[in-house]
């Protein structure tokens, strides 16, 4: 492991401690509230206290588990030992008070909270590796058999919250560990909200109804959208559904290594655009999903990324007409040298219930 941080481990008295919960999974594998991950440039050692020690011990094999106590007890000793002079902690999920905190306990050291970690950490996150890759299908399925399971539940008269309820239940009793985000499900009017929030209101003949939603598998999320519709669509609402399709196919069939987020992206703003549609899409077309479900690389106007082989992105642009309806498709999409797999097989033609 130690290896990873070698660029930033400038010298045998330089230590990387991982505090966020997202990369201490990422890197031991390992589901806790709290604990240290410490990395010196001979060792890494994940310390965490008496809830977890004994499911650590058991369960990492990147590294050895050591029992916490206090951490001017335990981890304060063990950096003198070693003679650590100087701390490099994470900037985006640490808090002042915590950075405040660390910097009185490890008086003894220099404590800096460092950018170039997280862009470090951000980039190795990004490229999935083939168990990642395995986790996040595993996760997709999960989510594309409840997707299946919902289109027999949908009806009139059924509400948008028994609808994310229905897709949650079906994801967590068929192996989801957690769902990957609070499931989004609106209708009719409601679905010109990019991230509405599901209510009592029942659906209607000629609602779009949008569903996006993911399950979680070993720590690994899943991300998809379907709008589908109940009754036969209007004019209107086929033109806007067909147009983010294209948007969707078109922008899927640039991928590749090498592309720029920010031309995946222009690729689906340019149909949508073209169409009239301009100021109704204000999301970017997509973000990695890993560990987090939010994560490196960002399709966006204003993304710093190009592709890698081994991302895992999602595309789904969007049209979202105020106090009228919205539609969004959204797939996932592993990037490889010359193009990209489609994780989510779901159809894509308009459902109509
Ligand atoms: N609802 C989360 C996303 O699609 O990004
Ligand atoms: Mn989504
Ligand atoms: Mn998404």
């Amino acid at each position: 492991m130690q290896n990873k941080f070698l660029s930033l481990l400038k010298s045998n008295k330089d230590a990387v401690i991982i505090t966020s919960p997202e990369n201490r999974r990422y890197f031991t594998g390992f589901n806790s509230s709290d604990g240290f991950l410490v990395i010196t440039n001979n060792e890494a050692v994940f310390f965490t206290d008496s809830r977890y020690i004994e499911a650590a011990q058991n369960q990492i094999t990147a590294c050895k588990s050591v029992l916490l106590k206090r951490v001017s007890e335990t981890i304060s000793p063990y950096l003198k030992e070693k003679g650590v002079e100087n701390i490099i902690l994470e900037t985006e999920r640490l808090t002042v008070a915590e950075l405040n905190n660390l910097k009185k306990v490890f008086g003894f050291c220099k404590v800096e909270a460092n950018e170039e970690l997280d862009s470090l950490i951000n980039s190795l996150r990004a490229v999935k590796t083939d168990e990642e890759i395995d986790y996040i299908k595993k996760a997709q399925s999960i989510a594309e058999d409840a997707f299946k399971h919902i289109l027999k539940f949908i009806k009139v008269g059924v509400t948008e919250k028994e609808i994310a309820l229905e897709l949650d239940f079906y994801m967590l009793s068929h192996g989801a560990e957690a769902v990957s985000f609070e499931t989004i499900a609106v209708s009719g009017k409601n679905s010109s909200m990019p991230h509405g929030v599901p209510t009592d209101k029942k659906i209607e003949n000629g609602d779009f109804i949008t569903m996006d939603f993911g399950a979680v598998y070993n720590g690994y999320h899943s991300d998809m959208t379907r709008t589908v519709i109940v009754g036969e669509p209007t004019k209107k609402q086929k033109e806007v559904y067909e147009t983010v399709l294209k948007a969707q196919k078109e922008a899927l069939a640039v991928l590749k290594a090498g592309i720029s987020g920010v031309d995946a992206d222009k690729t689906a703003r340019d149909i949508i655009d073209a169409k009239g549609y301009k100021e109704n899409f204000g999301h970017g077309l997509g973000h990695g999903v890993g560990v987090e479900i939010h994560e490196s690389p960002n399709l966006s106007p204003y993304s710093k990324a190009i592709l890698e082989t081994g991302n895992v992105v999602t595309v789904e642009p969007g049209i979202y007409i105020p106090d009228e309806f919205g539609v969004r498709i959204e797939d996932m999409a592993l990037i490889t040298d010359d193009g990209y797999i489609n994780l989510t097989s779901c159809e894509k033609e308009l459902i109509i219930l």
